[in-house]
């Protein structure tokens, strides 16, 4: 298939290029590609072309609560969002805790999924020597809950975290928030609003020192045993001034935030209530700006979505009863790019911060960039097509978004996975189906 007039976005730049695929890779990029007999061409013109995203961070439920989402409705949404890869988390029933379960979520994929994949190793109170015998090609990383969510994986004990962080044979993803905090603020909200505790509360209850104490001792745990440490879905300032500015390549800790806590603050959740109950809370405008800032200067070397799809009559119980987490990976892409159409990142920010570095610090091979002869993980984007999010139009299993009713300017036109065209702008091809991904270390 020949891509022509596309405006490429890679590498910091946008030029106006053709590009070729063959089989699963990009064959060519070039100016006037011209086509061959019988070869499919599709006039970009006006669109841009992006390498597909590589998702960090995403629940996709299955096994054991795919009521919720599976790896197919999940995949199917994400490839429909431009994403192009996933990294799936551990909170699953049961929990990923053993080589045979992570080789078990593999197997599953490799029949459903219809993006590319790989899985996080999870961390327990109780399964350091599973971390230790870790083949470090097997997953994307070891997850460790270091404050409670959604499957209860907490891992509270000291040792145990030492262990971890001296003995893990690849990077560390830590969920941080420190618990004890949070439980007694649970309780204070508890004295104060009775059984009936507004969402409004979910920021000062999942709280800012909260995440800041956990933040601080995860990366002096990986100070002390120069672990390599990726802190996951950053979302207060204060946190932001314990990482280094500067390029990502090379650090030993590394940021993360996602989409969500760029488009949303705490005035909101008086319009959405729990269905921007997540964790960590969504914090204040302020907060959301640092956030933008910190893309800017590094300190946030990746964006993600932390997918992670609960039904919508979970979301409709009680503050205490809705659990934390958002469906987001179908319009993760339109919703980041909304802040180009304010002004707030660029293109090639964007495809930085969601296409090459995730690629450079976890070591994927070939993916990630519009580079001849890597894998044609492409997403097209129509920047001027003001389309509004409805919930007839959600992939996701639970069927809603927590965007409904807002019209972004930019939509996912078509991707390719492996240079297979898996959507076209307007449904999903069935029968596509991704790749494990491969880890050069
Ligand atoms: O909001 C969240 N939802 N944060 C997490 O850490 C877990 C996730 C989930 O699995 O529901």
């Amino acid at each position: 298939m020949l891509i022509i007039n596309a405006r490429l976005v890679n590498e910091g730049k946008i030029i106006e290029r053709d590009l070729r695929i063959k089989n699963t890779r990009i064959e060519a990029i070039g100016d006037g590609l011209t086509p061959k007999p019988g070869e499919p061409v599709i006039d970009a013109r006006g669109k841009l072309l992006m390498p597909g995203v590589i998702d960090d961070q995403v629940h996709m439920r299955e096994p054991g609560l795919t009521h919720k989402g599976d790896l197919q409705s999940e995949t199917t949404a994400a490839a429909a969002g431009g994403l192009t890869t996933v990294f799936e988390m551990p909170n699953t029933k049961p929990a990923t805790l053993t080589r045979e379960l992570l080789e078990a979520k593999y197997a599953r994929a490799a029949q459903v999924c219809a993006v590319n994949y790989a899985f996080y190793f999870g961390a327990s109170n109780d399964n350091l020597e599973d971390i230790k015998a870790l083949d470090p090609k097997a997953a994307a990383g070891v997850k460790v809950f270091m404050g409670a969510s959604t499957g209860n994986m907490l891992v509270d004990n000291e040792q145990i975290l030492e262990g971890i962080f001296a003995h893990a044979p690849c990077l560390i993803a830590t969920h941080c928030e420190y618990q004890a905090a949070m439980d007694a603020a649970l309780i204070a909200a508890r004295a104060q609003f009775g059984g009936n505790i507004p969402v409004s509360q979910h920021p000062i209850i999942r709280s800012r020192e909260a995440c800041i104490k956990s933040t601080e001792i995860a990366i002096a745990l990986a100070r002390r045993h120069n672990a390599r440490l990726h802190v996951l879905h950053i979302t207060t300032a204060e946190e932001l001034a314990l990482f280094q500015p500067g390029v990502s390549k090379g650090k030993r800790i590394t940021a993360e935030t996602c989409v969500h806590y760029l488009h949303f603050d705490d005035r909101d959740y008086e319009r959405l209530g729990n269905f921007i109950k997540c964790n960590p809370a969504i914090k204040a405008k302020t907060d959301r700006e640092a956030l933008i800032a910190a893309l800017h200067d590094g300190r946030i070397d990746v964006l993600a979505t932390d997918h992670a799809p609960h039904t919508l009559e979970e979301k409709s119980g009680d503050y205490e009863r809705a659990p934390g987490g958002l469906p987001l990976v179908q319009y993760a892409l339109p919703c980041v790019l909304q802040r180009v159409t304010e002004g707030a990142l660029s293109y090639p920010m964007v495809v930085d911060k969601f296409c090459h570095t995730p690629a450079q610090l976890f070591d994927i091979a070939e993916r990630g960039y519009l580079r001849e002869g890597y894998f044609a993980d492409l997403v097209l984007v129509d920047p001027k097509a003001n389309r509004l999010v409805r919930r007839s139009d959600v992939l996701s299993k639970c069927g809603w978004s927590p965007f409904e009713g807002e019209t972004f300017s930019h939509a996912v036109a078509g991707t390719w996975v492996n240079g297979q065209h898996v959507y076209d702008g307007a449904s999903v091809k069935p029968g596509v189906f991704g790749q494990r991904i491969v880890f050069a270390r």
